[in-house]
């Protein structure tokens, strides 16, 4: 047994809601908020989708349809959370919204309960001080990877006020989940963004001087390194204007870089809008 019971996760879209599944998966009575209780409950009948195929793919049996039936349940607002022993937050990647979210959970949780943010790319210890003195030590950066239900890293980030016993203990509920927790400082990018941009930027770098297409890129990291997936297609999978706010991050902490400006200025955002920097039809396949 870990040393929280019951989680809170804030924020219902792409990550919060597989967050909360893996949670609920585990058997941790977790409880999903959003703006409002609709949103939340439209998250969790949309997670029907993965567990089913989850379930086809054998990751899981089909108990855990009936696990997630039993411990996920929607919530009207964050302030439903009182008692929980550890909140997730994984709302919009915006500053002034997550501090906001922050203190509202500060006023409301147990002295003894910990928040962990989510956050791809903001400062932890930036965000740590929008909570109380005293709730620094339970504050920590938690950064899963997308798809969470099948991306076993988080990147557990503490603050200098970070309690390591507490960060002891997120490590020992994310690994009880099944996942793989490493230890990052809190700087730009943390430990997987800037080298992984690094390879994009030099990616896109190798298409713009004419070395290589693009489909032959990503042809060459799956093939000749054994990536899952290639540099251009992850891209297009996130969109593209994803990559573009990443790189302005990264820019402006590390310097001169180059900034995807014309693909996502042009519209070509990814995949879900039909062109990228490969093409698509109407259901997203590629053509
Ligand atoms: N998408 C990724 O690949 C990825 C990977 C790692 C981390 N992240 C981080 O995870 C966080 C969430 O990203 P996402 O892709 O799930 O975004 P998303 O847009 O899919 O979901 C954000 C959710 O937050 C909700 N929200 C907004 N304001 C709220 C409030 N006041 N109270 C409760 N809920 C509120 C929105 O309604 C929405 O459902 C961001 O900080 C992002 O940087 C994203």
């Amino acid at each position: 047994m870990t040393a929280f019971k019951t989680i809170g996760v804030v924020g219902a879209g792409m990550m919060g809601s597989e967050i909360a599944l893996e949670f609920a998966l585990a058997g941790y009575p977790t409880f999903l908020s959003d703006q409002n209780r609709a949103a939340a409950e439209r998250a969790i009948e949309r997670l029907q989708g993965v567990i089913d195929r989850g379930i086809a793919r054998n990751f899981w049996s089909a108990e855990a349809a009936e696990a997630v039936r039993r411990n996920l349940a929607a919530v009207d607002n964050l302030e439903a959370d009182a008692d929980r022993d550890l909140v997730v937050e994984a709302v919009f990647e915006d500053e002034a919204l997550k501090r906001s979210v922050f203190e509202r959970l500060d006023a409301i949780l147990a002295p003894e309960a910990g928040i962990a943010s989510n956050t791809s790319s903001l400062s932890i210890t930036s965000l740590s001080a929008a909570v109380s003195d005293e709730r620094r030590c339970r504050f920590l950066g938690a950064h899963f990877f997308s798809p969470v239900s099948r991306m076993r890293l988080v990147e557990v980030i503490a603050t200098a006020d970070t309690d390591p016993a507490f960060a002891d203990d997120v490590a020992a509920i994310l690994t009880a989940i099944g996942k793989t927790p490493i230890r990052v400082k809190d700087v730009v990018g943390f430990a997987v963004n800037s080298p992984l941009h690094a390879l994009v930027i030099e990616s896109i770098r190798l298409v713009e001087e004419g070395v290589c297409s693009p489909a032959d890129i990503d042809a060459a990291y799956k093939l000749g390194l054994g990536h899952p997936i290639g540099p251009f297609e992850l891209m297009d999978n996130t969109a593209n204007s994803l990559s573009q706010s990443v790189h302005e991050i990264l820019y402006k902490a590390y310097g001169e870089r180059f900034l995807l400006r014309q693909m996502v200025a042009a519209g070509y955002n990814g995949r879900k809008g039909g062109r990228g920097w490969h093409r698509y039809d109407k259901d997203g396949k590629r053509l």
